[in-house]
C-alpha cells in the first residue's frame, strides 16, 4: 500500500490559517530515503520561523502549495524505505523537518556520523539545517534524553554562541546583561552560562505571569517582570532581545540611555507586537547572526573547535535542565493545529516542552 504523507501547512500571509494536504509518497529515485517523522518540538523558535519564514527563506526548505508554508522544527525520523546504498530502513535521525508524517529526501554526504539532504531546492539554504545526525553512531546519543535534544539542543546552540559572543567582546564594558522573555529556552540557556561562568549579573524580564517560575530557576541574578523596567539599576549593561517586543525595548533603551552599552537583537517571541521602538535611546540594536561568530571562532580555534565545546556544554547542560520543565507529548492532527494554535498565540506556560507528532500512536 502507498504511503500517504500528511502535511501541517500555514498561510504564508496569515499564519492563523491552517490547512492539512495529503498526498502520496513517490516511487524513490536512486539515492532517496522516505522519512517517517516520529517526533518534534514545537517552541516559539518555530513560530519565528513561520514569522520571518519569506525574508530568511525558512518555507524553502519545505516547498508547500501554493499561498502555503509548511513550518519547519526539530526532530527525530526513522527511515522507512531506503534508495542508498549506505543507508538502510530503520535507522533512526535527528534533524530538521516540516510538520509532517513523511519526508522524501535525497540523501548525500553519507557519513558514519552524519548525512545532508542534497535536493536541489536546500543546496543554497544554510548546511547547518541540512545536516542529519545517524543516532546510532552519535556517542552523546541517550534515547531517554531526544525530548530534551529536540526542545533545547538547536536554541542552547545559540545560548552558547551569544554567551561566547559577550565574553569575547568584554560585555562592551557592561556588567549587567538583560535578557528579554526571560522564559524562553534560549534565554535559560544563555542566563545558565553566563550565571555559572562569566563576571555578570544577569537580569531576566518577563511577563508576569511567569516570573516565579524563571525566578525558581535560579539561573538569573534577579528578574523582573516587563512592568518593573524602571527599576533596572542605570549601570552600564547590555541587552539580548529574545522577545523582539518594540515597546519593551524602547523602555529598556530610554530607561539605561548611554548606560546601555550593546543592544543585541536575537529573537521575536512577542511576534505581534514588534512596533514601537522608533527614536528610542541608546545604541542602534544590531542583529546577531551567531553564523558569525561561529566563523570567528572556527579560525581562533580550528576544526572541531567549535563542536567539542559545545559538545561539553551541552553535556554539562542536559545534566540539570532535565528538572526545569516538563515534557508533554501530543499525538495526531487535532493535536497538532491545537498546540501550534497555543504557541502562535503565546498561551502556553514556559514549564512545559512541547513533543508532537503528526501520527497517532
Ligand atoms: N537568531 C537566532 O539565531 C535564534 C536562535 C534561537 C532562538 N532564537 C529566537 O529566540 C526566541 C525564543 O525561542 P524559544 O524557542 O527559546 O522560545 P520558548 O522557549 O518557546 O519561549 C516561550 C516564551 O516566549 C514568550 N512568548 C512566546 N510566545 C509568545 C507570544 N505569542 N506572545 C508573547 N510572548 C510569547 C513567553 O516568554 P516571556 O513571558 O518571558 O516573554 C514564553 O514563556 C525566538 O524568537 C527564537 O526564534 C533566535
Amino acid at each position: 500500500m502507498p504511503t500517504t504523507i500528511e502535511d501541517f501547512c500555514v498561510s504564508k500571509t496569515d499564519l492563523r490559517t491552517t490547512r492539512w494536504f495529503e498526498s502520496q509518497a513517490p516511487d524513490l529515485e536512486p539515492e532517496q530515503l522516505l522519512l517517517e517523522i516520529d517526533c518534534f518540538a514545537l517552541t516559539a523558535n518555530n513560530i519565528t520561523y513561520a514569522v520571518a519564514g519569506e525574508r530568511m527563506s525558512y518555507w524553502n526548505f519545505f516547498p508547500a502549495d501554493e499561498g502555503f508554508g509548511r513550518v519547519p522544527v526539530w526532530g527525530f525520523a526513522n527511515v522507512v524505505e531506503s534508495a542508498h546504498p549506505e543507508v538502510d530502513a530503520g535507522e533512526r535521525i535527528y534533524g530538521y523537518f516540516p510538520m509532517s508524517s513523511h519526508l522524501v529526501i535525497l540523501a548525500g554526504r553519507v557519513s558514519e556520523r552524519s548525512l545532508i539532504d542534497a535536493s536541489e531546492h536546500r543546496a543554497k539554504l544554510p548546511g547547518v539545517y541540512n545536516q542529519y545526525l545517524r543516532v546510532s553512531n552519535d556517542p552523546t546519543y541517550e534515547p531517554s534524553g531526544e525530548a530534551m535534544q529536540m526542545l533545547f539542543r538547536p536554541l542552547y546552540m545559540t545560548s552558547f554562541i551569544l554567551d561566547d559572543f559577550l565574553a569575547d567582546n568584554d560585555f562592551f564594558g557592561a556588567s549587567n546583561v538583560i535578557l528579554t522573555s526571560a522564559s524562553s529556552k534560549t534565554s535559560l540557556g544563555l542566563a545558565y552560562l553566563l550565571h555559572g561562568d562569566r563576571d555578570c549579573q544577569v537580569i531576566g524580564l518577563t511577563s508576569a505571569t511567569n516570573r516565579e517560575f524563571v525566578e525558581a530557576l535560579g539561573c538569573y541574578h534577579r528578574v523582573l517582570s516587563y512592568e518593573q523596567i524602571d527599576t533596572l539599576a542605570r549601570t552600564p549593561s547590555v541587552i539580548v532581545d529574545m522577545a523582539g517586543n518594540g515597546t519593551t525595548l524602547a523602555a529598556v533603551h530610554n530607561h539605561l540611555d548611554d548606560e546601555l552599552r550593546y543592544s543585541c537583537l536575537v529573537g521575536a517571541t512577542h511576534w505581534e507586537a514588534r512596533q514601537g521602538s522608533r527614536g528610542m535611546a541608546g545604541p542602534k540594536p544590531e542583529l546577531f547572526f551567531a553564523p558569525t561568530h561561529i566563523q570567528k571562532r572556527n579560525e581562533d580555534w580550528g576544526p572541531g573547535g567549535v563542536e567539542t565545546r559545545f559538545a561539553d556544554a551541552w553535556g554539562r547542560f542536559t545534566a540539570v535542565v532535565g528538572n526545569w520543565i516538563s515534557v508533554r507529548t501530543v499525538a495526531g492532527r487535532d493535536g497538532v493545529e491545537q498546540t501550534y494554535g497555543e504557541m502562535l498565540n503565546g498561551q502556553v506556560t514556559p514549564d512545559i516542552g512541547y513533543v508532537l507528532s503528526v501520527r497517532e500512536t
